[in-house]
């Protein structure tokens, strides 16, 4: 007989080995991490401290008894550790346990991770890699999946909720990723949804393949589910530290600030020229927030999904700032206006707002103001998108969020007009009247209503003076005169001082204190 020293040994080396050598050796196989390699990955050495090593499942049924069919820690690894020093929660699915399934002592194992994390206020993480609910538990392994939910519910806007898809998630399961705050994936490994090939085969007779239906290309470009894609387990894991390092632990903390080697008062000359002076020319806003931010480090959410709009992490000074850009160079959703229309469609409506760019970015500021992360936003929009595909999507509905999104935002908000700022989009994009802190103008600015050659259409029409009534609106209108004589921006700035300039600010709005009137939560337009 064994002695309960050498059993507690025995269970604990058998966690270790998770489904045995033969289903590692596959998950390698396929170029994948075990569940346990990754969590050694994500964290820093030997700050992982876990438990529920020897929770085993408790299905009776299918031979689930068997002593062979039990696995201590069954099919997920939980605990938590620490990314450069800073405490983070974990949880890791063991592929090679039944597919990663999840078993009702698996989901309790999560739901304990969850709940400790709120009442400590640090983020979690969850490597998904899953066949989903396990079959065997039936009803008890749906429950189980409720339970995250509702837990990844009540920790939205409290700590930050990290999902790394890696192997597969299906079904009911990717309700949980969805929950969370962002979700990742590794490319070619991963595919999240929500039913798979053979049934969409049988009840649309549409023919596609897991990669295609449900890969990390699908979601980072198509469907906008997931927020950025890696190569492969590690890059993704090396990544996640990177982007870990950005996030406050919870909705108590401020905005982290680290060490900045990037002088705050650093003159960005290139900037001064780099707007064209062609209006309807197109620049890169990348190479604008590269510049601006500390040592050009950006890292940006959803770079290949509504690439019209520019959203992500960067610090000024050492302190995280959400950024979030128009992008001129890029044009925005199809247009389907009339033939004779589109040349002007292309020429005055690139980087317009439209549907996918107003939920993208709503989504990050949202994320921005629960977790007190600073917002800088750079402006140059000719307005929303016209169009019937656009009108007949919704775009008011989902515009609408993005400006709800900027209104209710209560964090440091500075906005720099580099050149556009048209319409409703003007108004939008983090203006003055939506509670802006500091508002400036490049001197390349025009906010206006409308371009020249529409307004003039419009207030002239069929009157032959049209160039005269062009040039007139345009020295009137085209430039930052109209609005900075209002005060609706503090100031006209040179472009090469910008970065010099909202350092400062961030430093003076450090203390800024502002709360939304009291409601049981608020009713953004979905
Ligand atoms: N419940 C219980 N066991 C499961 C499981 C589940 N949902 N999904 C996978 N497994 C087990 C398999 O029986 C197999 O066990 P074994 O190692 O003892 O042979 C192991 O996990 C690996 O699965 P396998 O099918 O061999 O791996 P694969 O890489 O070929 O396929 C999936 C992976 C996820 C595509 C496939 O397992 C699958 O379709 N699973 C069911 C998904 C599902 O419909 N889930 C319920 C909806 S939420």
């Amino acid at each position: 007989r064994l002695s309960v020293q050498e059993r507690i040994e025995r269970k604990r080396q058998a966690a270790l080995v998770g489904g045995g050598q033969k289903r590692i050796d596959a998950q390698h196989g396929r170029g994948k991490l075990t569940a346990r390699e990754r969590v050694a990955l994500l964290l820093d050495p030997d700050s992982f401290v876990e438990y529920d090593a020897f929770v085993e499942h408790r299905c009776s049924d299918f031979g689930m008894e068997a002593d062979h069919n039990k696995f201590p820690g069954d099919s997920v690894v939980t605990g938590q550790g620490r990314i450069n020093g800073r405490l983070v929660y974990v949880f890791s699915q063991d592929f090679t346990v039944f597919g990663g399934s999840l078993s009702g002592a698996h989901a309790q194992k999560i739901c304990k991770i969850m709940d400790q994390a709120m009442l400590v206020g640090a983020p979690v993480i969850g490597l998904n890699d899953s066949g989903g609910a396990r079959i065997q538990e039936g009803v008890e392994s749906l429950a189980g999946y409720a339970d995250i939910f509702l837990r990844n519910v009540m920790a939205s806007g409290v700590v930050p909720q990290i999902s790394l898809i890696m192997g597969p998630c299906a079904g009911g399961a990717v309700y949980s990723p969805a929950l969370t705050d962002f979700t990742f994936m590794v490319k070619d490994t991963s595919y999240l949804f929500i039913t798979g090939p053979d049934v969409v085969k049988s009840v649309t007779n549409e023919d596609v393949t897991q990669e295609e239906l449900g890969g990390a290309k699908t979601h980072t470009a198509v469907s906008g589910v997931a927020h950025k894609a890696f190569e492969n387990d590690i890059d993704a894991l090396l990544n996640l530290r990177e982007f870990f390092n950005f996030l406050p632990l919870s909705n108590k903390d401020p905005s982290p600030v680290t060490e900045c080697h990037d002088p705050s008062d650093r003159l960005v000359p290139g900037l001064d020229t780099l707007v064209p002076l062609e209006s309807t020319k197109a620049y890169d806003m990348l190479d604008v927030i590269h510049s601006i931010v500390d040592e050009r480090d950006f890292f940006e959410i959803m770079p290949n999904y509504a690439k019209n709009i520019v959203v992500g992490f960067a610090r000024m000074n050492g302190r995280t700032v959400g950024i979030v850009g128009n992008q001129p160079k890029v044009a925005s959703g199809e247009s389907k206006a009339p033939i004779r229309y589109q040349h002007l469609i292309s020429k005055l409506y690139y980087c317009c707002l439209d549907i996918n760019s107003s939920v993208k970015g709503a989504r990050f500021v949202r994320f921005c103001d629960a977790f007190n992360v600073p917002i800088i936003t750079f402006v140059d929009v000719p307005g929303f998108l016209p169009g019937t595909a656009q009108e007949y999507g919704g775009i008011i509905r989902h515009g609408a969020k993005l400006l709800y999104a900027f209104a209710e935002a209560t964090v440091p908000k500075i906005t720099i007009i580099t050149r556009k700022a048209y319409g409703g989009a003007y108004d939008v994009m983090s203006s003055k009247h939506l509670r802006g802190d500091v508002n400036y103008a490049w001197p390349s600015a025009e906010v206006a209503v409308m371009g020249a050659k529409g307004a003039v259409q419009i207030i002239f029409r069929g009157k032959n003076n049209q160039a005269d009534a062009e040039a007139e609106y345009v020295e009137k209108f085209a430039n930052p005169f109209p609005a900075a004589v209002r005060g609706f921006v503090d100031d006209i700035v040179v472009p090469s001082t910008t970065r010099r300039r909202i350092c400062r600010d961030l430093e003076v709005l450090a203390t800024k204190k502002q709360t939304n009137p009291w409601k049981k939560h608020a009713n953004v337009p979905l």
